[in-house]
């Protein structure tokens, strides 16, 4: 199977060494507009075969879309990142007209392909790639929830002394320090209730952590982060790739599910080689249906940008 990964910065070269270190694509292309940066990386990264032992090929290439042609499945993270005190919503302008384009020509070059989005503000330019291309719903997927995900396990197992493979735990919501929803509630540590072994402040600590997540990070390295999102997006590709049927947060377009339509948002679905197969059902609490409701405005407040 054949990857494109759009954008050779912190988050696509990370998405890309993912891939190929762990043979989930035998062909992956890196793209970026810098010239020579993509070819620069993917070499760094093909020179590192020999020593980790894998077979997956990489090669860059400098905004060449042909060389694209017959992917299964590209990630776009070519845009700006944060800078310490900027939102994600404040990339919308530079960043909608990149994912715009490079979403034409990766459809061009690959009518069949299924299109993972990181470029922020991730669900605004999910539900944009969604409307601008065209393409069937369930192979537009935003990645977002699966690294809040993530970096609520991180939180809850530093309070628990817990591995984080030991949890159960999602975050839903939009991709934002305010809109996304760590549900603590439905936590579990194998199977039992971390609301049960924590007291109620150690729980609103762990919420309050995993929104300021990426923020926490940005103010730490000076620009956004990029292991556990590289990691993120390569757990979803293989899941695409392999067929794996996994259970990820992601963005996607919704027509009633949980209560919205005409809609980007993070909730639980099944990812498989059709791209996203199904939403998960979960029931809400009465607040977390409410804070799912303030997510889901500010969203929608955020894609009005894109028609203004
Ligand atoms: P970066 O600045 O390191 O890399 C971005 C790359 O995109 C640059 O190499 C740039 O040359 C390239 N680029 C810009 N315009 C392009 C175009 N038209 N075609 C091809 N390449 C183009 O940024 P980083 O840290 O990799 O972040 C990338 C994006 O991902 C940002 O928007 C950031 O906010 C977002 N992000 C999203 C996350 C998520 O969970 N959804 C997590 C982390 C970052």
């Amino acid at each position: 199977m054949k990857v494109t990964v759009v954008g050779a910065g912190a988050v696509g070269a990370t998405t890309a060494d993912n891939i190929i270190r762990r043979n989930i694509a035998e062909e992956v292309i890196l793209l970026d507009i810098k010239k020579g940066f993509a070819e620069g990386k993917a070499q760094d990264m093909s020179q590192t075969a020999a020593l980790l032992g894998f077979e997956s090929k990489i090669t860059g290439v400098t905004n060449d879309y042909s060389a694209t042609a017959g992917s299964s499945v590209a990630v776009i993270t070519s845009g700006i990142p944060r800078k310490p005190g900027m939102t994600r919503e404040e990339l919308i302008g530079t960043n909608a007209n990149i994912v715009k384009t490079v979403v034409e020509n990766l459809v061009k070059h690959s009518p069949d392909i299924i299109i993972l989005i990181v470029s922020n503000p991730m669900d605004t330019m999910t539900y944009l790639a969604l409307k601008s291309s065209g393409l069937p719903k369930n192979r537009i997927i935003g990645m977002g929830g699966a690294l809040d995900s993530a970096r609520f396990k991180y939180q809850i197992g530093q309070k628990l002394n817990a591995a984080a493979t030991d949890l159960n735990a999602i975050v839903i919501g939009g991709h934002g320090d305010t809109t996304m929803i760590p549900l603590i509630q439905h936590a579990t540590w194998n199977s039992v209730r971390v609301s049960e072994l924590l007291s109620d402040d150690e729980q609103a600590d762990i919420v309050q952590k995993t929104m300021v997540g990426g923020a926490t990070l940005t103010s730490l390295i000076g620009t956004s982060a990029w292991y556990a999102p590289g990691a993120a997006a390569a757990a979803m590709v293989e899941s695409i790739v392999r067929n794996q049927g996994k259970l990820f947060t992601a963005s996607v377009y919704l027509e009633g599910e949980f209560g919205h339509e005409d809609i980007a948002l993070g909730v639980p679905v099944i990812i498989n080689n059709k791209g996203w197969d199904r939403i998960v059902p979960m029931s809400l609490s009465e607040d977390e249906k409410e804070l799912l409701n303030k997510s889901a405005d500010a969203v929608r407040k955020m894609n009005q940008v894109l028609s203004d």
